[in-house]
């Protein structure tokens, strides 16, 4: 199911209050949690509700798809540091709830197995958020990986060293790798929301809608969720065909 909005401001409202309806609905929910300029003014969206009707956070979990390896959590342009900046700090969950992959183990395949264990004994995602990179990649998985992948580690293909090496003033520091959840871990998560703002998704976003099921588009495996949204603002849509466009909400 496709949502349109004409800004990134109404993008990012109806995914906080997505989100804030899970937790009403669900204290004990356990969430997939996505980094990512786009995710930022959701996450502030849902401080800013939150601070207008406080909500029982004490019960959730949280799963973060991805990190970098080498950077450590208080490393600017870890994915743990932004989550902290942009939402632990403020949140009231409780820290042996929060998770993360860690980008500096030195066992990291064992890591790894563990990571998409620990979500199975959970009892699986209930709702995972994700952005989109401009290749299509969820999470950190980038075209061409296996579908059926749990948490792994993965070489970050050059666009995407391109795209995120924004990020870095020292673009050096931009690391060549990173541990992710695998498409499967992020399959069986129950509801999925995929968000995309700006111009710089049109394409990718129009690839989506055209491509087939298909291990050269990652976000392709996501077609074949019973309960997926995918929201996007109008430069992020301006590319789909006009019936996509009719038949969003
Ligand atoms: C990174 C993350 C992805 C994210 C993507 C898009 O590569 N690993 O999880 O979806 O960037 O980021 P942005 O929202 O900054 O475009």
């Amino acid at each position: 199911m496709y949502k349109i909005f004409n800004t990134v401001d109404e993008v990012s409202r109806y995914t906080a209050q997505r989100l804030l309806d899970k937790v009403r609905a669900m204290p004990a929910a356990v969430l997939g949690l996505a980094t990512g300029s786009t995710m930022e003014p959701v996450y502030a969206q849902l401080i800013n509700a939150m601070q207008l009707a406080p909500l029982d956070t004490a019960q959730l979990t949280t799963f973060n798809l991805d990190e970098y390896i080498g950077l450590s959590a208080e490393h600017p342009q870890s994915y743990h540091y932004y989550m902290c900046k942009n939402l632990f700090n403020l949140l009231q969950i409780p820290a042996h709830n929060i998770h993360l992959p860690n980008g500096l183990n030195s066992n990291i395949e064992s890591a790894c197995q563990a990571y998409s264990k620990a979500i199975q004994a959970k009892g699986g995602l209930d709702l995972q958020l994700l952005g989109i990179g401009s290749n299509g990649h969820i999470g950190f998985n980038e075209p061409h990986t296996c579908f059926n992948s749990r948490t792994h580690v993965v070489e970050l293909s050059e666009q995407t060293r391109i795209d995120n090496a924004r990020f870095f003033t020292d673009k050096s520091e931009m690391p060549t790798h990173a541990i992710t959840m695998g498409i499967q871990d992020i399959l069986e998560a129950k509801e999925i929301i995929l968000v995309a703002t700006g111009p710089n998704k049109s394409e990718i976003m129009a690839q989506l809608f055209d491509s087939p099921i298909d291990e050269a588009l990652p976000a392709s495996a996501l077609k074949q969720h019973p309960n997926l949204t995918i929201v996007l603002d109008r430069e992020a849509a301006a590319l789909l065909p006009q019936s996509a466009l009719q038949s969003a909400v």
